[in-house]
């Protein structure tokens, strides 16, 4: 008998930043017809609120009621992608740099935000047909997705990939400086007591170390076919 397909299937990717997630999840959803859900957005988003109101990631009070007050709001975009919204602000762009980025690596470890973005995510995926990336997509938010890949690729690997993004957009970029931002970002995602970055026992490892874009995206929409 031929594997069972579900219409609408939870597709879940997790894995360790540059690994090319979203890169591979918004091509998928293109070929397969399925929304994509850019997860790291919404802990961006939080993450980018905390900079702005000068809250400390590490206050857990002070975490909490910002979380009480905010709203987050993850759109599709039409072109594939999405867009974000603060409070009605659209902070798509400004979410994009470094210093975000740390600072949604911070308070992704608040289980106050983990709590309220779990809520929303699972909201969001809830009749299925989505592809959702992030670090704890198979194992907390969707435990029973249909397809759960782990996407994974050597750090230098990741670092490289991140220096030619920068380049390529005539930005400053020094290779060993982002190579320890890629390690401590790693372990602080793999560390963190709640929902940390781990593989679910049931995903499937991708290792793009050595794989073209073209060619993970292929192996990913054959697996979904598949089942
Ligand atoms: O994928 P990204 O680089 O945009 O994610 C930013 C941070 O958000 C990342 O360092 C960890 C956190 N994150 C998370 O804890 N859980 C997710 N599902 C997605 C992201």
């Amino acid at each position: 008998m031929p594997p069972h397909k579900p219409p609408a299937p939870v597709v879940a990717i997790d894995g360790p930043s540059g690994a090319g997630k979203s890169t591979v999840a918004r091509a998928v959803a293109r070929a397969m017809g399925l929304l994509y859900l850019d997860t790291g957005a919404l802990y961006r988003a939080i993450g980018w609120k905390a900079g702005e109101t000068g809250t400390d990631p590490a206050d857990a009070a002070a975490m909490a009621a910002l979380c009480a007050r905010v709203s987050v709001t993850l759109q599709a975009d039409g072109a594939g992608g999405n867009r974000v919204l603060v409070d009605g602000e659209d902070v798509t762009d400004r979410i994009r740099t470094q210093a975000v980025a740390a600072l949604a690596s911070a308070v992704s470890a608040q289980p106050c935000v983990r709590r309220a973005l779990l809520d929303l995510q699972r909201g969001m995926g809830r009749h299925g047909g989505v592809i959702l990336d992030g670090r704890d997509i198979g194992t907390v938010v969707f435990p029973d997705a249909d397809v759960k890949i782990f996407l994974d690729a050597d750090p230098a690997e990741r670092a490289r990939r991140r220096y030619d993004e920068l380049v390529a957009k005539g930005q400053a970029a020094d290779f060993q400086q982002i190579l320890a931002e890629v390690n401590a970002r790693d372990h602080a995602d793999r560390t963190r007591p709640i929902a940390p970055l781990i593989q679910a026992p049931d995903a499937r490892v991708v290792d793009t170390t050595a794989m073209s874009a073209d060619e993970v995206i292929a192996r990913i929409c054959a697996m979904i076919r598949n089942g």
